[in-house]
């Protein structure tokens, strides 16, 4: 059946596009691809099946997104939880299923030890680990006068092979900023507290792997910009060398002239100020599109900007396509792009005073992904 449905159409070429540039300017680092919140709202199966050949590991932020990854890819080596686990389940789930934990707290050593305690027999391999380390974002991991205690403890788990240390990593708060000071005393407490520990070591985040490349190091940590959006306010990510892999569409539901005067929309925030052509489109806040976006926001249309007008309802929202110079009723239909090749999603999160994370993260069930060549 075909149905009006908003659909996001992904670009297999954009998404290799990006791994190729990450490589080019991190040359010497592997890649941990994040591929939590669903892939930043991309489709976590897609995106983990194009990308485990182009990529050394795959990020999630929890065991319930590890499990339906792990489904997808049975013998994939190197699947990482970023939030580590909370529960003794979590952690029997993480062992049984070969997932790699990040150790950010005591806490989870603990339920380790209380787990050894009756099943040691059952470990058929040690507890992969990665162990964040607080240098700055007080946010998880362990502070730096933490670091003997703890190694006391994982050096007596290691030797027993009962756990392995794949490296240290540690979370810039401010690399979108690189005025901001944060960013030299996370790297000098990281190269102080952490570079001679024994492991591989991974700091950078998208804003850090294009502005800090003193954090590169072993594994560089991806998000944002593998989705082709650029993490830094001045910068747009086709100037990187980056391209959208989303570019988001909404039919046109119905067009309707209006005269000068007429208010539309909830409340009537919106009023037209000559005769004027709308087009209505099949997606609104429901859909994941932001309510609060600013009056005017351009959406393209046949080679065309257009601005949208009023209020953004649950399903739907409307145009102004008066100066469209086509047959405007033979564009019942036509899709209309919100995002991505033609309006970069950088100036859509600015219009609705936000980040592009959070526009691809709000998408809901409604929309429905098409992987193009
Ligand atoms: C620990 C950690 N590493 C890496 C990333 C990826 O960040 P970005 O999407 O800015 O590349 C995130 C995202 O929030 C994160 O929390």
């Amino acid at each position: 059946m075909q149905t009006q449905k908003n659909v996001a159409v992904l670009s297999q070429q954009a998404l290799k596009n990006n791994v190729h540039q990450l490589r080019k300017l991190a040359p010497h680092s592997k890649i941990l691809a994040m591929v939590k919140a669903n892939a930043y709202g991309h489709g976590v199966l897609g995106v983990s099946e194009l990308i485990t050949p182009l990529v050394d590991g795959l990020a999630v932020a929890t065991i319930e997104e590890a499990y339906a990854l792990r489904k997808a890819h049975p013998t994939y080596q190197n699947i990482v939880v970023m939030d580590g686990v909370l529960f003794l389940d979590e952690l029997i789930f993480a062992i049984e299923n070969q997932l790699t934990l990040v150790l950010h707290h005591q806490y989870e050593l603990d339920l380790f030890e209380q787990y050894l305690k009756n099943n040691t027999h059952k470990l058929i391999s040690p507890l992969f680990i990665w162990v964040q380390i607080d240098t700055g974002m007080h946010r998880l991991g362990f502070l730096p006068p933490e670091i003997p205690n703890l190694l006391l403890r994982l050096n007596a788990l290691q030797e027993k092979n009962l756990i392995n240390i794949k490296g240290w990593l540690t979370h810039f708060s401010a690399s979108d900023d690189l005025a901001d000071e944060a960013n030299q005393m996370q790297l000098s407490s990281f190269n102080q507290h952490v570079a001679q520990l024994v492991g591989e070591k991974s700091m950078a985040n998208s804003a850090a792997i294009l502005q800090i490349p003193q954090s590169h190091q072993d594994w560089i940590r991806p998000g944002l910009l593998l989705y082709g959006a650029s993490p830094i306010e001045s910068k747009t990510a086709a100037s990187l060398g980056f391209k959208p892999v989303m570019t988001l569409t909404s039919p046109i539901l119905a067009i309707r002239s209006i005269s000068a005067g007429t208010r539309i929309g909830y409340n009537g925030i919106w009023q037209s100020k000559r005769d004027s052509v709308i087009a209505t489109i099949g997606i609104g806040y429901g859909d994941g599109y932001p309510r609060h976006i600013q009056e005017n926001t351009p959406v393209w249309l046949n080679g065309q900007c257009f601005p949208i007008v009023g209020r953004v309802s649950m399903d739907m929202m409307m145009i102004d396509i008066t100066d469209n110079q086509s047959d405007h009723l033979r564009l019942i239909g036509s899709k209309v792009e919100l995002w991505g090749k033609h309006i970069p999603i950088e100036e859509i999160a600015k219009q609705a005073n936000t980040i592009p994370y959070e526009l691809f993260c709000q998408l809901t069930h409604r929309i429905q992904f098409n992987w193009e060549a």
